[in-house]
């Protein structure tokens, strides 16, 4: 075998032995990547349920997540919503109106149900929702 014929059988040897190793590191990447974004934060508590019941909201403007608002499903008292209630449409704060159960913004006057559906714009996007549960007497949101 010519020198040249060796190294060029070397080198496709090579190439072939790390191929499965370059692939591996790949997919283990990308698998690393997408158990870090879909890794669900830590539950922690908004606010109890004794103000839930009183207020019927708990309104918590220094969660991690940015605000926080929890209202009881109007069809099932045992469900809960949580929702940001910063407005989608130029980010003021929207108002619980528990008569109608439903937030209304008090700058341009977008609705939204209370699991944050957009009912009326002009916003063009739902309130972003966040899992909720009790546990005891506290409320508890999922921070990302
Ligand atoms: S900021 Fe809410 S409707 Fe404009």
């Amino acid at each position: 075998m010519k020198r040249r014929e060796f190294l060029s059988w070397v080198g496709v040897g090579g190439v072939a032995s790390f191929l499965p190793l370059a692939i591996a590191a790949c997919t283990t990447s990308g698998e690393s990547r997408a158990e870090v974004s879909t890794t669900p934060g830590k539950f922690e508590a908004v606010g109890t349920v004794a103000q839930l019941e009183a207020e019927g909201q708990i309104l918590n403007e220094n969660f991690k997540n940015g605000a926080i608002s929890v209202t009881r499903n109007p069809e099932d008292s045992e469900l809960l919503y949580a929702v940001n209630p910063t407005c989608t449409h130029q980010g003021c704060l929207v108002d619980w109106n528990g008569g109608e159960r439903k937030y209304i913004c008090p700058c341009h006057g977008t609705e939204y149900s209370p699991d944050g559906t957009l009912l009326k714009g002009p916003a063009e996007e739902n309130l972003p929702p966040y899992l909720v549960k009790i546990e005891g007497d506290q409320v508890l949101v999922q921070a990302i």
